[in-house]
């Protein structure tokens, strides 16, 4: 372990960082939307199927890479295998984080100016929010700023203590929240909607939505788990804060559905209207509600707070890759990279109105995504590369370096995992990387 990558201050330091990066828009805006793109119950069962069998199991081997190699993505497979090609895979997390960031940063803008059109009062009007160039461009520069600052000044400190105080708050305004959605006039329909599976509904598209969902929410699928397990120490139990971290990620977003659907059923709004849909429903419920405004903004700062908390892991990525293996300055690499994603975003940014070269872009065909370029980020960086990732890293860990090897890393300070060495093992060399390359597959068609 190199002193000076440093390390996390303690053992929840390290499970708020995470969990801080998995908790954020994927729970709140982009579950609900694709949930009800997807035909509802049966999609969340998938989810959790995805999350227990697929998720959890692959977060533990990155952790454990990371932790082996004190690295980032590219340094830790070039540890494990130096000189060898499987490096790219490791590069393809670093490209994928920029391309999340990149879309992710302009609906965090979205997110912050939903904290002033809250307070002001203009509950209406999201298509000419978003069609609005300025201001989306201005958000979104904003978000992108702050995040950099962060990123450029450590994470331990401010960071670490504000999401400690207000993430458990968001959980109670989204208790709070569920009780009044449910008390609504028609909501059983939604949440009959949302929690009784018809399994007719399932397609091809339909499963890599569900596992490129379970990916993307828990940060998995492009080294930010290796990258964060790097600072781990070697005392740290792994397996239950994977755990943790798992069931913190699931929990807030299964709980944005029990609020979302609810609300939409009772109102007679559309569960498939896409990415609209939390900036639409949410500020309708506060509308009805007493203080309605006021609990608005309130809520638009929580979700900034967990975008921000997950754009510092998505920058944080290329930058650790950047410092570890360029050796120019950390500053300056903040910023060029920050700089770069902000370029990127551009084209995500008019793309909901505002230019119709990128409204209706149409790169990827329409039964798999929306035809605005954002939407077609968000497939190919959010779900495809995720699960590509995925897929070639867990060959990676379990062939290449050897499962037998994870394992025995990831036993220090574990010391249940004997329990499971084996079933883990199992499913790190076989069943992941043949379900993901199957789910792959059918997406082209192999299977109809
Ligand atoms: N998990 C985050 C969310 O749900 C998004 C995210 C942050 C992410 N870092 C990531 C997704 C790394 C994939 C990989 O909002």
């Amino acid at each position: 372990m190199q002193a000076d990558r440093g390390q996390w201050s303690s053992r929840l330091g390290f499970i708020f960082a995470a969990a801080g990066s998995a908790i954020g828009l994927g729970n709140i805006w982009r579950f609900p939307y694709i949930v009800g793109e997807n035909g509802g119950g049966a999609f969340v069962l998938l989810y959790l199927f995805f999350v227990v069998v697929i998720g959890l199991p692959y977060m533990l081997a990155e952790l454990s890479l990371g932790r082996f190699s004190s690295k980032n993505p590219v340094g830790a497979i070039e540890a494990v295998k130096p000189k060898s090609t499987w490096k790219l895979a490791g590069l393809l997390g670093v490209i994928t984080g920029i391309g999340i960031l990149s879309f992710y940063g302009v609906i965090a803008g979205w997110t912050f100016g939903y904290i002033f059109k809250m307070a002001a009062g203009k509950v209406y009007g999201f298509e000419a929010f978003v069609a609005d160039p300025l201001w989306v461009i201005i958000l979104f520069a904003f978000f992108i700023l702050i995040t950099t600052t962060i990123v450029y000044g450590g994470v331990e400190g401010g960071i670490e203590k504000w999401s400690k105080i207000l993430m458990p708050i968001l959980l109670v305004l989204l208790v709070g929240l569920i009780f009044y959605a449910n008390s609504l006039d028609g909501a059983e329909r939604g949440l009959a909607f949302y929690l009784e599976p018809d399994f007719s509904k399932i397609t091809g598209k339909t499963v890599l939505a569900a596992l490129g969902q379970a990916f993307f929410s828990l940060s998995l699928g492009m080294g930010l788990m290796i990258t964060y397990g790097s600072y781990l120490s070697k005392k740290e139990n792994i397996l239950t804060s994977a755990i943790y971290i798992a069931i913190f990620d699931t929990a807030i977003a299964i709980m944005a559905g029990l609020i979302i659907f609810p609300a939409l059923f009772a109102m007679g709004e559309d569960p498939a209207a896409g990415p609209s849909l939390v900036f639409v429903v949410f500020p309708k419920i506060f509308m009805q509600m007493p203080y309605g405004l006021l609990v608005g903004s309130f809520f638009f700062i929580l979700l900034s707070v967990a975008a921000l908390t997950s754009t510092i892991s998505l920058l944080e990525v290329p930058v650790a890759y950047l410092v570890d293996e360029k050796k120019a300055s950390r500053k300056k690499i903040v910023w060029a990279v920050a700089g770069f994603t902000f370029i990127v975003g551009i084209p995500s940014a008019l793309s909901q109105g505002s230019v119709d070269f990128f409204t209706n872009f149409g790169l990827i065909p329409e039964f798999l995504t929306g035809p605005d370029f954002l939407s077609q980020m968000s497939f190919i960086f959010g779900d495809f590369s995720l699960a590509f990732g995925a897929l070639v890293l867990s060959i990676f860990m379990g062939w290449v370096w050897g499962a037998g090897n994870a394992a025995d890393e990831l036993q220090q300070g574990s010391p249940g995992f004997v329990r499971i060495r084996a079933v883990w093992m199992f499913m790190i060399r076989y069943f992941i990387p043949f379900v993901v390359f199957l789910i792959l597959l059918n997406l082209f068609g192999i299977f109809d």
